[in-house]
């Protein structure tokens, strides 16, 4: 082959029933709703979006059978590098056992011991999984492996599935450093990162009682910005506590879980949303979570009505939220967190794009990625109207059918 210039492939998705765009340019609403659409795709982009009947010619044509058009999901925080098992805890706390943080000990055991090839098939397999449910993009977060040379292992295989990648080595501190928590935090912050930053986009910490305090939380994070990640935090997951004020201060993409939030918490957040010293520090919220462990459900209204800017994600790892399902967590942001389905799904699209700091996904205007999902239902309500149902028909990223 001699060097042509590839051709563009244009492909036109029509009669869809309702395309909800995230582009209020295109429709009504935050959402930028449009009944009666088509959308046009060029080289794995939105070339064209709008009223059908003004639709451009394309080179094929899919027909949307009426059908819903969403942007992907953006499921920005997932720990699916891991090996293991651990259903019989799960079903201890459902008989009234509580959720600790040490159960993470039994994954990082597990995941030392497996071998490159098993955790790479593990997560494969949890990737296609979320896709088949319409999620387009997944951040991955280290965090099992916990010794050097494991998170690097568990980065690199990160890396062969997602751009998102993010380091968390400050997980919790490992049995061996038990005696000399200090000591850990000295490997996270020199060898560890130093091995780690160049597999990954990001830093995190479990800011949290029984994890990792203030001061050693500041250090994980601030050396990994020092090695150009940047910041995102576990924090206030299970009860108040210093993570989503940190998180602010550092200027973190986002904070994740948010469960217990006095009114400083929301203060700052909101604060940080209308504009302080950069682009927001999002509140992910995680309510899988919340349900897998029952834990108190965070307060979305309160966030929402102050102003902060709220992402859903689905926290998909083998302890506290085994599932990859987008779709549940907007089910339960409705039924519990105090959102309309109109923010829940906001929330899981644009907002989990807002908490990667992309804006070329979680939209579908003209020029984002043509990540979308085809459902089998007449109009976004359905997703929370019809909990724990398939409604998934087709997912395209970048143009291309994935599930
Ligand atoms: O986000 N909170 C800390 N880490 C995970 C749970 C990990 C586990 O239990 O294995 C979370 O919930
Ligand atoms: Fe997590």
């Amino acid at each position: 082959m001699t060097g042509a210039a590839p051709v563009p492939r244009s492909m036109v998705i029509d009669h869809i029933g309702t395309l909800v765009s995230n582009a209020p340019e295109l429709g009504t609403g935050e959402l930028g709703e449009l009944p009666g659409a088509a959308l046009v795709v060029e080289d794995g982009r939105v070339a064209w979006a709008g009223p059908r009947e003004r639709a451009p010619g394309a080179d094929t044509r899919v027909d949307a059978g009426g059908r819903c058009v969403i942007p992907g999901f953006v499921d920005s925080h997932s720990h699916i590098v891991f090996a293991g098992d651990r259903s019989r805890e799960f079903a201890s706390r459902m008989s009234g056992q509580p959720y600790e943080a040490g159960g993470i000990r039994a994954t990082v055991a597990a995941t030392r011991a497996a071998t490159d090839g098993a955790l790479l098939d593990t997560a494969t397999r949890l990737l296609r999984e979320a896709r088949a449910q319409g999620t387009t993009t997944l951040e991955i977060k280290s965090g099992y492996g916990l010794s050097v040379r494991d998170e690097e292992r568990c980065l690199r295989v990160a890396g062969r599935l997602s751009e998102e990648v993010t380091f968390l080595g400050g997980h919790l501190v490992p049995p061996e450093y038990a005696a000399d928590p200090d000591g850990y935090v000295e490997l996270v912050t020199g060898p560890m990162l130093r091995a780690c930053a160049p597999h990954a986009r990001w830093v995190d910490v479990f800011c949290e009682r029984g994890a990792f305090g203030e001061e050693a939380s500041r250090r994980i994070l601030t050396a990994g910005q020092r090695h150009g990640l940047r910041a995102r935090v576990h924090g206030n997951q299970l009860g108040e506590g210093p993570g989503v004020r940190l998180a602010v201060e550092l200027g973190a993409a986002s904070v994740d879980h948010c469960s217990y939030l006095g009114p400083d918490d929301i203060d700052a957040l909101a604060q940080s949303a209308r504009g302080g010293a950069g682009p927001a520090t999002v509140a992910t919220l995680l309510p899988g979570v919340d349900f897998c462990t029952r834990q108190r459900y965070p307060d979305a209204r309160a966030l929402l009505d102050a102003g902060a800017t709220v992402a859903l994600a689905s926290d998909c790892n083998p302890g506290s939220c085994y599932s990859s399902s987008m779709a549940f967590c907007v089910a339960l942001a409705v039924r519990e967190l105090g959102m309309t389905p109109e923010e829940a799904l906001w929330a899981a699209t644009a907002g989990g794009a807002r908490a990667l700091r992309r804006d070329d996904v979680g939209h579908l205007g003209v020029g984002a990625r043509a990540d979308l999902t085809l459902l089998d239902a007449p109009n976004p309500l359905y997703l929370a109207y019809r909990p724990g149902v398939p409604q998934v028909a087709a997912v395209y990223k970048d143009g291309d059918l994935v599930s």
